[in-house]
């Protein structure tokens, strides 16, 4: 009876010596870590002195993930003087390499800053809810103008999501953009800059704010993410892009799927994570992924530091890594956007984004902890670079312009149904801002409808209705632009 228990325990003992060892020769692998990251999602447009100053601020502040969209741009985007670019292919199929022409000279920047890019493939609200991409005219994806409204419901994407040739056009978008080479990183394609690319998400918010709340296909992202993890180089990640809430983020698809890494979860409802996010980091580690809360905000006058507070708490406290939406020059209050003079809200973020990694985390992160610790030389300044890589010869013509949209219906709001890159907002019913919707860009909404803002001031009456005629119609002409 001895014997066999000695025995037991030898066994028991050697084993717990072995993986000892193991993960002592493994150990910066091992070690739980978290961080926080900022959205801005169409930095890359920024002027050049602008762009440096949001990088340095985001690296004083301690920031370590940086979001990025590839969809049209409108310049000069609530005041930020940036750049108009158009999507990375239009027609579909038909590429234009500007846009990633342009995102080389930030993943270099950030690069130099120590902050890594999260890069998303495609926008769920290109699809004819606030912008209408290449795959809009394809597919005739049916678009409607009140996307921050009942409205939204009218964008049916059924269709698309189960559609096989629209599948493969979004493979090939998503192999194009990773096959870019960067001539600052030895010409080496996006997909093997594992030093300055944290990973690419599939979609942003894809299937969000669906009739009923309805997913058109819920295996979607998992299949475009079997497509695209073998073209990745190890260390780089294939994230989800979340949903619009936190429901549509944590797909049990998503779980189950083994070419998606990170599962995002995207919300606006400050007060959910507390209870919500629990079970899903339990999900996760069940299932071997990882968490990133990729989009949540704060807004209004002396409110967003509290309420940025409140919610990073939670995130600290479980170890989950945090990404603000969204950081960009100028500040605006009334928004999700947050910038340095905004110095109580920047000092939650930035005090916050300092002790991240250093509470522990929920998850383990070698992409900034483990493997080699030799980073290559800093990439050369931008200013020497090569000449970029040729652009496909055949550019097609500017994109179509969207003809006249309706006037609004249900909403009182001169420019909340109007394309930003129209000079539109992107709000609610009550003319917040909702980055869970596509928007947290609009610059208008607290200014009277006469101001060219969102605010309705009743009196105006049906003189109003011809006002937002005319915008419309002046605005519709001017998006030929690009
Ligand atoms: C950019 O936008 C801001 C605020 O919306 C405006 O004041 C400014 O005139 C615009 N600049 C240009 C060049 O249109």
């Amino acid at each position: 009876m001895h014997r066999p228990l000695h025995n037991c325990c030898f066994a028991a003992t050697y084993l717990a010596a072995l993986i000892l060892t193991l993960f002592t020769a493994n150990a910066p692998r091992t070690v739980a870590f978290s961080f926080g990251g900022a959205n801005s999602y169409y930095l890359y447009t920024f002027r050049t002195a602008d762009q440096i100053q949001v990088l340095d601020a985001m690296q004083a502040a301690g920031f370590r993930t940086l979001r990025i969209s590839i969809a049209a741009q409108g310049e000069n985007q609530t005041g930020s003087n940036n750049y108009g670019v158009p999507d990375v292919e239009h027609p579909v199929g038909m590429y234009d390499d500007r846009i990633l022409t342009m995102i080389d000279d930030l993943i270099t920047r950030a690069f130099q800053r120590g902050i890594k890019l999260i890069i998303t493939l495609h926008d769920r609200y290109s699809l004819g809810c606030w912008g209408n991409n290449a795959y809009v005219d394809k597919y005739n994806i049916p678009t409607t103008n009140a996307c921050g409204y009942g409205g939204v419901e009218d964008n049916d994407l059924n269709a698309f999501y189960n559609n096989a040739n629209a599948a493969a056009d979004m493979d090939r978008r998503f192999t194009h953009i990773i096959s870019h080479r960067h001539p600052g990183f030895s010409n080496r394609p996006w997909s093997a800059i594992p030093e300055a690319i944290l990973g690419f998400d599939i979609q942003n918010e894809g299937q969000a704010h669906q009739r009923n709340g309805n997913i058109p296909n819920p295996n979607w992202i998992c299949e475009r993410a079997k497509k695209l993890k073998p073209q990745l180089s190890s260390g780089m990640l294939v994230l989800t892009g979340a949903g619009a809430d936190v429901w549509d983020s944590v797909l049990s698809q998503h779980f189950a799927c083994s070419s998606i890494d990170v599962v995002c979860v995207h919300s606006y409802m400050a007060d959910d994570w507390s209870s919500k996010l629990p079970p899903v980091i339990q999900a996760a580690k069940q299932d071997g992924k990882r968490i990133i809360v990729e989009g949540f905000g704060a807004t209004g006058w002396g409110s967003k530091a509290a309420g940025l507070q409140k919610q990073i708490d939670v995130f600290q406290n479980l170890g989950v890594p945090w990404m603000v939406w969204q950081v960009v020059k100028p500040n605006n209050y009334d928004n999700y956007e947050v910038f340095t003079d905004d110095t109580d809200s920047w000092s939650v973020l930035s005090s916050a984004a300092r002790a991240a990694p250093g509470l522990g985390g929920a998850f383990v992160w070698p992409e900034f902890t483990g493997g080699s610790t030799k980073h290559p030389p800093p990439p050369k300044a931008a200013g020497k670079r090569p000449p970029p890589p040729k652009v496909a010869s055949k550019r097609p013509p500017p994109p179509k312009v969207t003809s006249k949209p309706p006037p609004p219906t249900n909403n009182k709001c001169a420019k909340c149904n109007i394309p930003l890159c129209r000079g539109g907002c992107k709000c609610d019913n009550n003319c917040d801002c909702r980055p869970g919707l596509g928007g947290a860009t609009c610059d208008k909404c607290n200014l009277p409808q006469d101001q060219g803002g969102c605010v309705v001031v009743l009196p105006l009456g049906i003189r109003l209705v011809w006002v937002v005629l005319q915008l419309n119609l002046g605005i519709s002409a001017k998006q030929g632009s690009f």
